[in-house]
């Protein structure tokens, strides 16, 4: 089946069409063809996205993008899939009402979808018009998801797909929003994630370890949770000490204190996840949201997941920060489930997993 994703959760006014097929043990996707577009410059000057704006920004682009999607497919669609939550309620409604819309005009239902079930299955899509259909055969259950968005951080149990329990969250801030806040104490642009990659990954290249040490909160807790806030208070400070006579952090403070900082995360996400994983009995790793697009994270995953033989599944890249592909599928899964009711749903900004 043909299904339109729509998604607008936070900055990122996305729509996609995505052909589906498989039954709940095997889905498999096709990717016919995808639009995006970022708000990311506009919320630049407020240093994070700013409610009202997103929704006046996806409302105009919302017809417009699926104008140039119908345009350039000449389609029909037997689903709708689009973000009820969570994130942000203005933007999330826009979505929603578009959707509901469309839904009546071309009588054809409309499925409610969670954006982290999206990040959980977008390591199913294949790239764009390249891989065809994916099939991931080699995937065992059960498995475990970490999500890193700028929104949420979590540990998830996936015994099926469809089928999610959250074993770990974060007690503060997200890692994606730490990143972010990182980068503005730096004077780096929004959105931080890149940025700060890029940073560490300049002082990487002359030594191995940062002299920019940065602590590894709740890295002994027995449980799955994470916190990020006391990390990005540790750098504040530091920042604050180093200019406190009016002198500008030199270039290559920025880069150390980015490489401290990319290193903190890594071993705290990596140690919490290994010690799921073992805890679970997990045989797949998946590992989705928007954080992932990171390099250094990714190697570290990479690595540690081939000598302790577990089956690794990361988005493309297109399918790692926020997207409509990713909600196409979703919308998929909860279609095969039958997990979806009338058109009467609300934008939730809360909606948990
Ligand atoms: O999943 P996503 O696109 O949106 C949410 O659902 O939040 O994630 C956005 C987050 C932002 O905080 C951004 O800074 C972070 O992902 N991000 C990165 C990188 N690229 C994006 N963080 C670290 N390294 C990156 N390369
Ligand atoms: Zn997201």
């Amino acid at each position: 089946m043909k299904i339109l994703g729509i998604e607008t959760s936070c900055d990122e006014t996305a729509l996609s069409i995505v052909e589906c097929s498989g039954d709940i043990t095997k889905p498999e996707f096709k990717v016919t063809d995808a639009i995006i577009n970022s708000q990311a410059k506009l919320h630049a000057e407020y240093g994070g996205v700013f409610p009202t704006l997103a929704k006046r920004e996806h409302q105009k682009n919302l017809p417009i993008l699926l104008e140039e999607l119908l345009r350039r497919n000449s389609t029909s669609f037997d689903a709708i899939a689009v973000t009820q939550g969570p994130g942000l309620e203005p933007a999330l409604w826009t979505g929603i009402v578009f959707a509901k819309e469309l839904g009546e005009k071309w009588n054809i239902p409309v499925i409610p979808t969670n954006h982290m079930e999206g990040h959980i299955v977008s390591v199913l899509l294949p790239s764009l018009d390249k891989e065809g259909w994916r099939s991931r055969g080699v995937m065992n259950f059960p498995a475990i998801a970490l999500l890193i968005s700028g929104g949420h951080t979590q540990l998830v149990k996936v015994p099926s797909w469809g089928s999610y329990e959250v074993i770990g969250d974060t007690k503060d801030d997200a890692v994606g929003e730490a990143f972010d806040k990182v980068a503005r104490i730096l004077g780096l642009p929004y959105p931080g994630g890149p940025e700060i990659s890029k940073q560490a990954a300049l002082s990487r290249a002359r030594q191995s370890q940062s002299p920019f040490i940065c602590p590894r909160p709740m890295l002994h807790s027995k449980d799955f949770h994470f916190s990020f806030s006391g990390l990005k208070t540790h750098v504040l400070y530091a920042v604050q000490k180093l200019t406190k006579n009016g002198q500008k952090l030199t270039e290559e403070q920025i880069q150390e204190i980015a490489h401290g900082f990319e290193d903190a995360v890594t071993e705290v996400l990596i140690k919490k996840t290994m010690a799921a994983t073992e805890d679970t009995g997990a045989l797949t790793l998946i590992i989705g949201g928007g954080v992932i697009a990171n390099t250094h994270i990714r190697n570290a995953f990479e690595t540690l997941c081939k000598e302790k033989d577990i089956i690794l599944l990361l988005p493309t890249h297109e399918a790692a920060t926020d997207n409509a592909l990713m909600i196409a599928a979703a919308g998929y899964i909860k279609f095969l489930r039958k997990d979806f009711g009338g058109i009467d749903f609300k934008a939730e900004g809360n909606l948990a997993l």
